[in-house]
């Protein structure tokens, strides 16, 4: 069954319409909004909100939506930014943003929803914007964004994985990646135990994430349990990819990121695939110093519970060898590892939440460079004009426990026969 099988059998309405109106204020050259109209969740339990009257009685106060998810930040670029967030009760979308506050604009979507996106585009590379988004009369709480940097940039992105539904644990992983003060994070699957369970998201992924996706776009890939459970596939609604079937590419200085989605067919001649083959013969990729892509089963993994995947490796790992792909993260073992195959870095990057694995002694070739049991993410600095990436792994209380130097000359193989 396709994707869009699959979410018209759960009763969902289609991510329908967009608001296109022309802002010649700040360089903002148009505006999108997209939503969708959902069930209303059972949840009222209210955010970090914020009334827009303060004389409301307490008849209208009892009508106010609440914010019960972000605002968050997704899908960023040099020149747009989407915001999203969740209301307990359907409204409308306000979203206040400029480049100083009082907001120099205010954008708004009557169309009543419970889950809310916007696109903000034609923004300024490398320019803080000041927003703050809402719905019914209320409105989150103020923060900011930072838009991509052009090429010659240096900046900093994080990557984990698996975060599942351990609150706790992802919290502390989350607390120590904002201290490293990532311009962008990616996440590498399997957000929470539960993806279909609605009522999985908010306490095991959404809240302990708040802090930071409210200053820091995420950018995730799906992993196998978000597929797991009954019910709409609600990884796909709150973070609305660029594509149905949840794969994408993004610039973000001189790095092309490309994510995949493992779970879906991704053999030659499968639609991922031949989406995959277009963006590694793209002008985008060709034109990008550093090639780093995400996906949720990785190639090669050594620990009690997962192997190496091997339609991973047969289908995916040729191409990586043959277009000069430089990093590869993956999650879905608990646990950190690092492997170097044909000049390309691997690196398993599960621990950020879920319950650990155990390495066992890894005798497959490739062999385990470096593994660690333990919760963390990766911090990956990209200094222009070094033509070399510095990752590190660091622990819940700010530890580096690995790091490595990635080359960028790219090592490409000819086509296997
Ligand atoms: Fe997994």
């Amino acid at each position: 069954m396709s994707l869009a099988a699959q979410v018209k059998d759960t009763g969902m309405a289609a991510v329908p319409q967009a608001v296109v109106a022309a802002l010649w204020l700040l360089g903002l050259t148009a505006y999108q909004a997209a939503s969708v109209a959902s069930q209303p969740p059972p949840d009222l339990a209210t955010g970090a909100t914020a009334p827009i009257s303060e004389d409301a009685n307490s008849a209208e106060t009892e009508l106010l939506p609440s914010i019960v998810k972000g605002p968050y930040l997704l899908w960023p670029a040099s020149d747009s930014m989407t915001i999203a967030w969740e209301t307990d009760l359907p409204a409308d979308s306000r979203l206040d943003c400029g480049l100083t506050t009082p907001y120099e604009f205010c954008m708004e979507d009557p169309n009543l929803v419970t889950l809310h996106s916007m696109t903000l585009m034609g923004l300024r590379p490398r320019t803080t914007y000041f927003f703050r988004a809402g719905s019914g009369g209320t409105l989150g709480c103020k923060s900011s964004f930072v838009t991509a940097p052009t090429r010659d940039c240096s900046f900093r992105f994080a990557v984990y994985g698996d975060t599942h539904s351990d609150a706790n644990e992802h919290a502390a992983v989350v607390q120590s990646m904002m201290g490293s003060h990532p311009a962008v994070v990616f996440h590498c699957g399997d957000l929470v135990g539960t993806g279909r369970d609605y009522e999985a998201w908010r306490p095991g992924f959404f809240d302990p994430a708040r802090p930071m996706m409210l200053t820091t776009p995420l950018v995730p890939v799906p992993g196998n349990h978000e597929y797991l459970g009954r019910g709409p596939l609600w990884f796909f609604h709150f973070f609305v990819p660029p594509s149905e079937g949840g794969w994408w590419a993004l610039t973000y200085g001189d790095v092309r990121f490309i994510g995949l989605n493992t779970q879906l067919d991704y053999a030659p001649g499968s639609e991922q695939y031949q989406w995959f083959l277009a963006e590694l013969e793209s002008s985008e990729f060709s034109q990008a110093l550093w090639h780093v892509v995400v996906f949720h089963n990785p190639p090669y993994t050594c620990t009690d519970v997962h192997q190496d995947d091997p339609a991973v490796r047969a289908c995916l790992v040729p191409l990586f060898d043959q277009y000069g792909v430089q990093l590869v993260f993956s999650g879905h073992s608990h646990a950190y590892e690092r492997y170097s195959r044909r000049g390309i870095t691997y690196i398993v990057t599960g621990g950020g939440g879920g319950p650990l694995y155990r390495l066992v002694e890894d005798t497959v070739p490739p062999i385990r460079q470096f593994g660690a049991t333990l919760h963390h993410h990766c911090i990956v600095d990209v200094n222009a004009p070094d033509q070399v990436l510095r990752l590190k792994a660091v622990d819940p209380n700010g530890q580096v426990f690995d790091s490595i130097e990635v080359g960028s000359a790219p090592v490409t193989y000819p086509k296997p026969e």
